[in-house]
């Protein structure tokens, strides 16, 4: 299926019906609105206008077209932030309320607004959650972008309290919990406890991580009532939210996706790559400023399937340049279909454009859409045209998701860690996530992200990349199956309220692999060293653990540091990756791991991506050269050549 963002607010009515005629002519079958528009449904307290809506809505299923509802809740307008100032979210980095005139002003604290957020969204499903031609509904929109999950009021200091009032249940507890004897943060009452910001130096790690774990907690309790409400008033309906990644709103999605049918993901490669390579070489940006980094968009198709190990929509899919990274370049010729191409074979049954028509007024005029402010058909235009024909031809959404050999274990809590306690400044944990990701890819192989709560029997082989809190049950299922297991360095590391575990990292891992960390070290990224592995060199750096393996017959030493010390060692299915190393070292070694639990690899090339669905396989090439695919000449082609070019897919049937 096809979608497209549309705002019926921003253009005269006189235009709604030669725009749904198009959308429909184009293909589109689903149009999502209404998620930024309270204040035109509610213009004054209580004073509902829907009649634009239903005429909206109307225009839309007359022309076939089935609407997505968004509820309005990002954006709470002006009257309500007068009459209710206590809605507005504090930085917490600066103590400044953040004031009305952009979105998400609302502090996840505040009980006002989540009465507010419910009134709107029960008068709305009550409208509209049985019209035929709404099918769905989306919660909010993009939760926490914009740095919004932490607020630093005083409504959110008062629900922390009662938080860890319920947590730790005494003072005592949470004293002892969190080590509050070093440097006298000892509290007597809970009604004592701050917010951990605005003190002279670091707070805390124990308090940031409990102020992390409840501000999260208070998003998917805002968030939670809202399903709840649509799925009263709306039944049978699907009800999903449009998620950002996970490393930049730092919240648990996995605990926010739990009551959605299916999560949504918007997708614009080419700003996320702009902010995510803001350091890397010019010529490494360049090279891939137009098409965007290979495994970017991936990343976090696959991250947002796996929160539900479902198929996911792509709510939103860039069309052309968009207006908020650093730069913002104009795709290369074919990335739209590319694109949309590529969220189909990595699971998508829908993908969205953003947006219908650009919007030549307020933030987002340089922003493209399908169409110009004056109606002409963008480039995005004939690539959308390309990309409906070639999913229909290759029947793409009927073919099963691919059932993947490999899992990447992850979680808000790694993130949280990495984000609390630098240590290095060049360990961060979406990097470290991210280079494991990639060069897993570079083999070809399907991916799912899981949760430690998942079925790991499902998987031949299991990473996790970041993994510093675990508890026994995890240990115990590990032992369980029969699945092999790489962690990386940190995992274990801490215990559950951010302390040092009193037998050494890799704490209750130790169960799996008999090691200690005698120490950590950690160095600038440009100072690396050797690390050798079956016999060649390759390199270690940024985090540098000095392992104890004592005498365990079963241990085995698999890679070394450049003074001969254990880097890589292994337990019979149970790696431990000492060190963080770098590119060449991951392709090598997880190409071997593959090898060795019988997962099938392809190296074809740096900027060659191949995907499975069903039984369809996928190459995208993102380089800008023709290149030749090493394919079995029995294979049937049934899209593109052996060939690919630029840009170009090609697909084959397996
Ligand atoms: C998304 C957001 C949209 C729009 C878009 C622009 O993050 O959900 O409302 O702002 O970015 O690229």
């Amino acid at each position: 299926m096809f979608g497209v963002c549309y705002y019926p607010e921003h253009w005269p009515e006189s235009q709604w019906h030669e725009d749904a005629k198009m959308m429909a002519d184009l293909g589109l079958t689903c149009v999502r609105i209404g998620e930024f528009a309270w204040s035109r449904l509610e213009p004054n307290p209580g004073e509902y206008d829907f009649a634009w809506l239903d005429k909206s809505v109307a225009t839309l299923a007359g022309a076939g077209l089935k609407v997505v509802m968004g509820t309005p809740t990002a954006t709470p307008p002006k009257w309500l932030c007068d009459l209710y100032p206590e809605i507005l979210p504090v930085d917490p980095d600066t103590g400044r309320t953040r004031g009305f005139g952009s979105r998400r002003h609302y502090d996840f604290s505040s009980p006002i607004y989540l009465r507010e957020s419910l009134r709107i969204t029960e008068v709305l499903a009550q409208r509209y959650g049985t019209n035929d031609a709404v099918v769905g509904w989306q919660t909010d929109n993009e939760l926490c972008c914009h740095d919004t999950a932490l607020s630093g009021s005083e409504l959110a200091r008062q629900a922390f309290q009662d938080w860890c009032r319920r947590r730790y249940g005494s003072m005592q507890k949470l004293n002892t919990d969190w080590g509050n004897v070093f440097w006298s943060m000892e509290y007597r009452d809970f009604t004592e406890i701050e917010l951990p910001i605005g003190a002279v130096t670091e707070t805390n790690p124990a308090h940031r991580l409990a102020y992390r774990r409840f501000s999260s907690d208070q998003v998917v309790n805002y968030h939670n009532p809202m399903v709840e409400m649509i799925r009263q008033h709306a039944p049978g309906k699907f009800i999903t939210h449009n998620f950002i990644p996970m490393n930049e709103t730092a919240v648990d999605n996995h605990a926010l996706a739990a009551p959605l049918d299916f999560t949504s993901y918007d997708n614009y490669p080419l700003g996320r790559t702009d902010l995510l390579m803001t350091d890397a070489p010019t010529e490494e940006l360049r090279r891939y400023m137009r098409t965007g980094h290979p495994d970017f968009a991936t990343y976090y198709h696959d991250q947002t399937r796996g929160l539900l190990n479902r198929g996911f929509w792509v709510m939103e899919q860039q069309p052309g340049p968009v207006n908020w990274a650093n730069n913002n370049p104009r795709p290369a010729p074919g990335m739209i279909r590319f694109w949309t191409l590529e969220a189909f074979a990595h699971g998508a049954d829908c993908v969205c454009y953003f947006r219908w028509r650009q919007a030549p007024f307020a933030q987002e005029q340089m922003h493209a859409g399908l169409l110009r402010p004056d109606n002409s058909k963008s480039e995005a235009w004939p690539e959308a045209e390309q990309a409906m024909v070639e999913v229909a031809q290759l029947d793409i959404e009927n073919q099963p998701l691919q059932a993947a050999s490999v899992a990447i274990i992850t979680g808000a809590e790694g993130l949280w860690v990495s984000d609390i306690e630098r240590q290095g400044e060049a360990y961060d944990f979406n990097n470290v996530q991210l280079s494991y990701y990639s060069a897993l890819r570079e083999l070809g192989v399907n991916i799912d992200f899981i949760s430690v709560d998942a079925d790991f029997s499902a998987y031949k082989l299991i990473i996790a990349p970041s993994l510093p809190i675990v508890d026994q049950a995890f240990v115990d299922k590990c032992r369980a199956c029969s699945t092999q297991f790489i962690f990386g360095p940190r995992a274990g590391a801490k215990t559950s309220e951010f302390s040092y575990p009193s037998n050494l990292p890799p704490g209750l891992l130790q169960q799996l692999i008999p090691i200690r960390v005698l120490s950590v070290e950690t160095l600038r990224a440009d100072c690396r060293e050797s690390l050798s592995w079956n016999n060649h060199i390759y390199e270690s750096g940024i985090w540098r653990e000095q392992l104890d393996i004592g005498n365990s017959d079963h241990l085995e030493v698999v890679a070394s540091y450049e003074n001969a010390e254990p880097a890589i060692v292994r337990n019979q299915r149970f790696t431990y990756m000492a060190t963080l190393t770098n590119r060449a070292f991951l392709l090598d070694f997880f190409q071997q791991q593959c090898q060795q639990a019988d997962i099938q690899t392809y190296r074809f090339g740096e900027d060659i991506r191949i995907s499975q669905r069903g039984n369809l396989m996928f190459a995208f090439n993102y380089s800008q050269h023709q290149q030749v695919l090493p394919l079995n000449p029995n294979i049937t082609v049934v899209l593109g050549n052996t060939t690919i070019e630029p840009h170009g897919v090609t697909v084959w049937k397996i």
